[in-house]
């Protein structure tokens, strides 16, 4: 059974499956309210539609493109947009107009869903920082993709870092440990991290990498969609709810997250605990908080 947080019917409202907007008519070069509605439309449900580069020279419309249609990190991510429009130079292009040629117009456009695998290869060869250029691999999350738990914890260190995995390290051990003690196994789980490359001698994390990495975080949990998200450490938490309060003030509560108000809760990080080990105490109050909300959420 699927468990999921109940959401207003509201929430779900905002985004119809069935368009019942009556099909204009229109004349070429004309902008499509329509088809704008139903693009913001397929971008909330995080889904990218393709246009052809015909589509762009002869409209001079906008191209969505996944990367630019990504909200930050937020408590309540905005649905931001921003485009790329085409050049004149793109229009002259040769091989522009080589396609144009070669297209049937009723092929015109070709709906991509959103997929993990498509974020993944994407991170895979991230630039967007100065993080890329020290890394042996990228560390995209693991798991569960249908996980009602998502666990999202800092930024790889060194074994995540040779491994590509997250949480493969002595604190991945206190983790699958403290997963187990929920009677679940890791792999029921989905785990990531705010950050996919290793900060250098795993300082803190910077605003600029935050902010470079952050929405594919975002896009991982649209999809995943979990019924919980447990926040390992105080940075993960901050980095989530967009605050600076300290993780003593955070724990204890159920926040929430993003479009679909996700239930969160705030824990300590594994490698805070490996440290001080009487805090243990408290991480587990932290759990049985997330596993009575769980419980909640049953249908
Ligand atoms: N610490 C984290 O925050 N994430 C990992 O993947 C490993 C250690």
């Amino acid at each position: 059974m699927r468990l999921r947080p109940v959401v207003p019917a509201s929430i779900h409202s905002r985004v119809p499956l069935f368009d019942p907007t009556p099909a204009l008519l229109m004349k070429p070069g004309d902008s499509d309210p329509v088809q704008s509605l139903n693009d913001a439309r397929l971008a909330a449900m995080g889904i990218v539609r393709w246009k052809t580069r015909r589509s762009v020279v002869d409209a001079d419309t906008s191209v969505e493109l996944a990367a630019s249609n990504e909200p930050s990190i937020s408590h309540r991510p905005a649905s931001s947009e921003s485009h790329q429009t085409a050049t004149a130079d793109d229009s002259m292009h040769p091989s522009i107009q080589e396609d144009t040629q070669s297209e049937d117009i009723t092929s015109d456009e070709v709906i991509t869903p959103e997929t993990l695998e498509i974020i993944e290869s994407e991170v895979s060869v991230c630039q967007k920082c100065t993080l890329a250029s020290g890394r042996i691999h990228t560390v995209f999350g693991s798991g569960n993709p249908k996980a009602q738990w998502m666990i999202i914890g800092e930024a790889p260190g060194a074994a995540e870092d040779a491994q590509g995995k997250p949480f493969v390290g002595r604190a991945g051990q206190l983790l699958t440990a403290m997963i187990e003690s929920l009677d679940m196994s890791r792999d029921a789980v989905y785990i990531a991290n705010v950050l996919k490359c290793r900060p250098p001698n795993n300082r803190d994390p910077l605003g600029d990498e935050v902010a470079s990495c952050s929405p594919y975080l975002v896009r991982q949990i649209r999809l995943i969609r979990p019924a919980i998200i447990l926040a390992l450490g105080r940075f993960a938490a901050q980095a989530l709810l967009q605050t600076q309060q300290p993780i003593s003030r955070l724990r204890g509560s159920v926040h929430r997250y993003g479009e679909f108000d996700t239930p969160l809760v705030v824990s300590y990080h594994p490698a805070y605990l490996l440290r001080s080990p009487l805090e243990k105490r408290k991480a587990w109050e932290d759990l049985k908080l997330a596993r009575r909300i769980m419980s909640d959420v049953v249908e």
